[in-house]
């Protein structure tokens, strides 16, 4: 008889990206969180990298979408079809001996936590434990949260921006916003259309985002050439655009961040704004590779803001310590605020 070893997955559903740790194994799947949908047969062609190459570019038929969005399922079915895809490629079939934990934003609804929970219900994994973003990026750090001190992380994804206070393992003060990277590049479609009057598609912004994007001046310019469509003549043309200019679209969506941010240091204990001057304010996420974010918080909020090792992967790398040993973690696990009981 052979003894079959429990397995054990560690996942964050992400708005761009969705990665998976395999218990005993590490990072197994690191997908565009994309799938395209043939409209006539009414199946999924493509998910993931291959699903991303169809976006911008589908057919009339073919429709690519994005069934994450600001954090949370947008398209159950389409999700669900798109995790079991990953898995099964990476020959990871489900069985009910999979157990997982889920990475979730915070403040999220009952209903939109069930769906979570549902969707992976759905697809095999028994128990399914949700464990909230700023707290997984905090044991992805490896920071000793269970300490009497505080900490602040900003995880800033591509949908959402979801910031949180945590001392004594729990979030005490959270503050989620729907800016994140696609924000950012929405705002830079608007700025090439009405300064250049050039429209452009969303991989292009995302192409000037990373060439010459920034929030604060480096001290070097930066230019990058770039190719739309003419809004007058509808022909093709191309432009050079610089970093200054790329700086004043995105000083909008930047300010809602720090104003958010300093809202929520208002509501939280002085005892942990003085710990959190201390110990200063963790930054992860994708966003947070755009220059001089860490630098713009500093200047604004007046602590000290350290960009974490590989931010991309901070989130999946936290669920992936759970997953190593779910019962040392249970009691940090599925804590959300109940309803409240009147006595
Ligand atoms: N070097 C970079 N500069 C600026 N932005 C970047 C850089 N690298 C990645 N990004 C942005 O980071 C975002 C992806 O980050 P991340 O993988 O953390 O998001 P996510 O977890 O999928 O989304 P969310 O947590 O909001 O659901 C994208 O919007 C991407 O454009
Ligand atoms: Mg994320």
């Amino acid at each position: 008889m052979t003894f079959h070893l429990k397995k054990a997955l560690g996942i964050d559903l992400g708005t761009d990206l969705t990665r998976v740790y395999l218990k005993g194994v590490g990072l197994v799947v690191n997908e565009p969180s994309i799938v395209a949908f043939n409209n006539r047969t009414n199946r999924v062609v493509a998910v993931g990298s291959e699903a991303k190459k169809m976006l911008a570019r589908t057919p009339a038929h073919i429709t690519a979408l994005r069934p994450i969005t600001h954090g949370i399922i947008a398209d159950f079915d389409m999700a669900r079809e798109m995790l079991e895809r990953f898995l099964k490629r990476e020959k990871l079939p489900w069985s009910w001996t999979t157990e997982a934990v889920v990475s979730v934003p915070t403040s999220l609804t009952e209903v939109e936590r069930k769906s979570v929970e549902d969707l992976l219900r759905e697809s095999g994994a028994s128990p399914v434990h949700l464990v909230e973003q700023p707290l997984a990026a905090a044991f992805g750090i490896r920071l000793a949260i269970d300490e009497p001190t505080a900490f602040l992380i900003i995880d800033m994804g591509a949908g959402t921006t979801d910031a949180a206070i945590l001392s004594l393992s729990g979030i005490v003060v959270s503050r989620r916003l729907k800016i994140g990277g696609d924000y950012l590049n929405a705002e830079i479609v608007r700025g090439m259309r009405d300064e250049f009057k050039l429209a452009i598609g969303e991989p292009t912004a995302e192409e000037i985002k990373l060439a010459v994007g920034s929030v604060m001046a480096t001290g070097e310019r930066l230019e990058v050439v770039v190719r739309g469509r003419d809004i007058a003549s509808g022909l093709p043309r191309e432009t050079s655009v610089k970093d200054s200019q790329v700086r004043l679209w995105l000083a909008r969506p930047m300010r809602a961040i720090v104003d958010a941010l300093k809202d929520m240091i208002e509501t939280a204990p002085p005892e942990l704004a003085g710990d959190i001057y201390k110990n200063g304010m963790y930054l992860c996420g994708g966003t947070a590779l755009l220059r001089g974010i860490a630098d713009l918080l500093m200047k604004e909020i007046g602590v000290r803001a350290l960009l974490v090792e590989d931010p991309l992967t901070c989130v999946v790398r936290g669920v992936g310590i759970v997953a190593e040993n779910i019962p040392a973690y249970a009691h940090l696990l599925n804590n959300f605020p109940g309803p409240k009981v009147k006595d």
